[in-house]
């Protein structure tokens, strides 16, 4: 079977739109995305966007989207894999495999660490990815909202942006997954028709903003709110959606500790959350840059554990990481004295806190619950993959 790649982009070869349509059996979302994304995502890497050849005709497209997410406390170079599709009647041929491990080359290449996808696990499961990252949903009624004040929301407008940002980095800090925000309209404008992202200004300065879609129900994916009073014109302006929508519930989807899921715990809403059904993966294909990358939190924790070296086995691989001079040392050794075995396949869920301390053996419980200490992972993507999910 002759496989071969190649790379190109939606704008300077538009037929793999048809191609993008033809592996997602239907018109106009993937490859919408992927247009966009080529066209106004300042991230967007033409040598990361890659076109499968099955004996030398296109079947299949893999778009690795370079994003900066929190992991560790840091914000890691990561990308987003979407879309990523091979043509059904091309299936099972490894061209879906070929293709992720032509990815995983070429953001190694980069200095990137590794990739965040949705989909189905028992496929990326069997490629390095692991569930890693959370759902959580606060079903809230008309009820259990405020009466609307007469606070001005309107749209949003390009010179929000910047502020925009700020809200967003200032409500979602601490929550491992979020995305950090270009100042490009991509990033905040719902491209789809029943999505919408919202402004409230005081005094001149965005305070407060949220991102919804109606569906069956309305949905608000992101929101954020500079103070207690902009959280309660947020909430008294879902009230108002509501009955404009003629809906009767709003799910929201939001980390516990935000401070909007927080309002709505102390007015009694109950939040549910699950691991989304092991459907929002991410896969590090380089360890090393990884720790490089997030050293802040590893000589922390070594610290605080009262250690200067220890291994970490992952998937078969020993890394030593060793504080010397408040640097962070890493190389691939074992330390027999302080060796800690993540079990495999499971290390992502550990970095993001999905899975902590309590998950391993308890003989390793100390240094793990310095290392490992546990987290509400939820990742937060940008409103133009929404186009893929309507
Ligand atoms: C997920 C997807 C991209 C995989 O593409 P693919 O071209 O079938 O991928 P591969 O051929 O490399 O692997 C698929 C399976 O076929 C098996 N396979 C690969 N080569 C094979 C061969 N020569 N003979 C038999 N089986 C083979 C692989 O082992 C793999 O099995 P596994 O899932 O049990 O590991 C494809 O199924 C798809 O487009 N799905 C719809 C879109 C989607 O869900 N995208 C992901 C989220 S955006």
């Amino acid at each position: 079977m002759a496989l071969s790649l190649r790379t190109s982009t939606p704008l300077c070869e538009p037929a793999l739109l048809g191609l993008i349509d033809a592996c997602f059996e239907r018109v106009g979302r993937e490859s919408e995305l992927a247009r966009a994304l080529a066209a106004g995502d300042p991230h967007f890497d033409a040598g990361l966007s890659l076109v499968g050849e099955l004996e030398g005709r296109a079947a299949g497209y893999a778009l690795f989207l370079p994003r900066r997410i929190l992991l560790c406390g840091s914000f890691v170079r990561l990308a987003a894999l979407s879309p990523f599709a091979t043509l059904p009647e091309a299936r099972k041929r490894g061209l879906g495999n070929f293709l992720l491990q032509t990815g995983f080359q070429a953001l190694r290449d980069r200095g990137m660490c590794g990739m965040v996808a949705l989909g189905p696990s028992a496929f990326f499961g069997r490629h390095g990815f692991a569930s890693a990252f959370n759902l959580y949903t606060t079903e809230v009624r008309l009820a259990d909202l405020p009466e609307p004040d007469p606070a001005p929301w309107r749209g949003l407008r390009v010179d929000d942006l910047p502020r925009l940002r700020e809200l967003m980095h200032e409500n979602y800090a601490g929550v491992t997954g979020t995305e950090e925000r270009s100042i490009a309209a991509l990033d905040w404008e719902s491209p789809i028709e029943s999505g919408h992202t919202l402004v409230l200004e005081r005094g001149g300065r965005p305070c407060a903003y949220l991102h919804f879609r109606t569906r069956g129900e309305l949905e608000l994916r992101e929101c954020a709110a500079a103070t207690a009073a902009d959280v309660r014109s947020l909430l008294g302006f879902l009230a108002r959606l509501l009955r404009e929508h003629g809906r009767t519930r709003v799910d929201l989807h939001l980390p516990p500790q935000h401070r909007v899921a927080r309002a709505l715990f102390h007015r009694g809403s109950a939040q549910v959350s699950s691991n989304f059904r092991g459907a929002a993966m991410l896969c590090i294909c380089d360890w090393k840059a990884l720790f490089a990358a997030t050293s802040v939190h590893w000589l922390r924790t070594l610290a605080a554990a009262g250690v200067d070296e220890l291994s970490l086995g992952i998937d078969g691989e020993a890394y030593r990481l060793r504080a010397r001079r408040g640097a962070l040392q890493v190389d691939q050794a074992r330390v027999e004295r302080r060796h800690l075995e993540l079990p495999p396949g499971h290390a992502p869920a550990f970095l993001t806190g999905q899975r902590d301390w309590r998950d391993l053996d308890p003989s390793c419980a100390e240094p793990a619950r310095h290392l490992f200490p546990g987290g509400t992972p939820m990742w937060s993507y940008a409103p133009v993959f929404g186009l893929a999910d309507e």
